[in-house]
């Protein structure tokens, strides 16, 4: 079902990996969902409205909005403005007396050089554009990662954390959501490879309420708890079952273990080149965000911190899918104490990292974020909820 730890040699593995994911398909890594279009603004060349002009992939020739908004989310802005036909503007903020144009969007209308079918503003006219990450829904990242394995069958172990505000979504490696609080939002996953029609699944995904789709569960392992599929088998799976709802819902990739090395399915490769090869096969595929999975001792043999391994690859899969990133299976091995030493560290990092839309740490069940006799919040469990 889930993730256990036998996998604990990944640190050992480690060795110095060269990605080479292909960054520039548009068709297949779309930013569409998460920004948002404010409207065509003024701009004034003596002082500019968003003030950093951006080189853009390609070069001006290439230029769409979609372009201009990976290259300033790339370089840490929110905001990207289009301008002239060919211009990139960033900026975390509109400055110098821009804003919305007196002559609504009439003044936006030059094509993008990269595509005729938008605009990218026009002279001293910006058509901007403001990122926000994740989810449709509430504000908050942090979830659960829970089940149904307990006497009752239902979801009691995840409703302990009611009423505690920063624990705002769940997911239970598949669907129905049980008995789910409804104060959560249930995020429902195709945990791995239908044998044919999938008619439940579709209307796990119609229910309404459901904002977030989840898709398959480790295809990158090949252990028994892993859904081990081909990259593309995977990749004609999510054109059959998940490209359906684009538009619709927002469609997260596979969750990938991104610090996996040597272990795929199908080769001995890293799950990041897993990835590459899914995405190579899914070009015809919308992703609105990554999913990765995380496992590493508290206190790593190399001696960097935990917190510093955790956020060094957060940061990796993010500058190398350009997607927001959900984190929806996260541990560090250690004590109890070392696991809330980490929390304490990684959690206000999680929160404040723009790109960063949800996470979940492993997990809640007894003896994890639930105390032995799954009655109450184990220690663990009461520092995620209160962090
Ligand atoms: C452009 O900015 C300059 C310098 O701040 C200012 O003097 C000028 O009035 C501005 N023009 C417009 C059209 O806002
Ligand atoms: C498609 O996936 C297969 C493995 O399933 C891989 O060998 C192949 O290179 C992939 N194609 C592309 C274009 O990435
Ligand atoms: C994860 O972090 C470790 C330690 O810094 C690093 O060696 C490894 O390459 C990283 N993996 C990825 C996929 O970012």
């Amino acid at each position: 079902m889930h993730w256990q730890a036998p996998f604990l040699v990944l640190g050992l593995a480690l060795q110095a990996t060269c990605m080479t994911m292909n960054r520039d398909i548009p068709s297949v890594i779309e930013a569409r969902s998460a920004w948002t279009f404010l409207g065509c603004y003024t701009d004034n060349v003596s002082g500019r409205a968003l003030p950093n002009g951006e080189a853009v992939p390609g070069g001006t020739n290439a230029m769409t909005n979609e372009l201009c908004q990976s290259t300033c989310l790339a370089d840490g802005f929110s905001i990207a403005g289009t301008e002239y036909a060919g211009e990139c503007w960033c900026g975390n903020a509109i400055v110098n007396g821009g804003g919305p144009a007196p002559d609504g969007n009439a003044g936006c209308d030059m094509a993008c050089k990269g595509n005729s079918a938008e605009t990218c503003g026009g002279p001293n006219r910006l058509d901007v554009y403001q990122y926000s990450s994740g989810g449709t829904t509430g504000t908050g990242k942090r979830g659960l990662a829970y089940n149904n394995n307990n006497p009752d069958g239902n979801a009691e172990y995840a409703n302990l954390f009611v009423g505690y505000s920063k624990i705002t979504w769940g997911y239970d490696w598949g669907y129905p959501a049980y008995n789910l609080d409804s104060s959560f939002e249930f995020v429902p996953m195709l945990w791995g490879l239908p044998s044919g029609s999938d008619p439940s699944w579709t209307a796990a995904v119609q229910t309404p309420g459901t904002k977030n789709i989840l898709g398959f569960n480790e295809p990158d392992l090949t252990y028994s708890g892993s859904s081990n599929i081909l990259p593309a088998n995977a990749a004609a799976g999510y054109v059959t079952y998940m490209e359906p709802f684009s538009g619709s819902v927002k469609i997260g990739m596979p969750n990938v273990l991104w610090n996996n090395v040597g272990s795929s399915s199908g080769g001995n490769y890293d799950s990041a080149v897993w990835t590459e090869y899914f995405l190579g096969n899914c070009t015809t595929c919308h992703f609105d965000f990554a999913a990765i999975h995380y496992y590493q001792d508290c206190n790593p043999s190399d001696g960097q911190s935990g917190a510093a391994w955790f956020q060094g690859n957060v940061t990796n899969a993010y500058n190398t899918l350009n997607l927001p990133v959900w984190i929806t299976e996260f541990q560090c091995y250690g004590t109890d104490a070392q696991q809330i030493a980490f929390l304490q560290a990684v959690l206000p990092w999680l929160d404040s990292q723009s790109y960063v839309a949800r996470y979940a740490y492993f997990g809640v069940f007894p003896d994890y974020l639930v105390s032995s006799d799954g009655t109450e919040l184990s220690d663990i469990g009461v520092a995620y909820a209160t962090t």
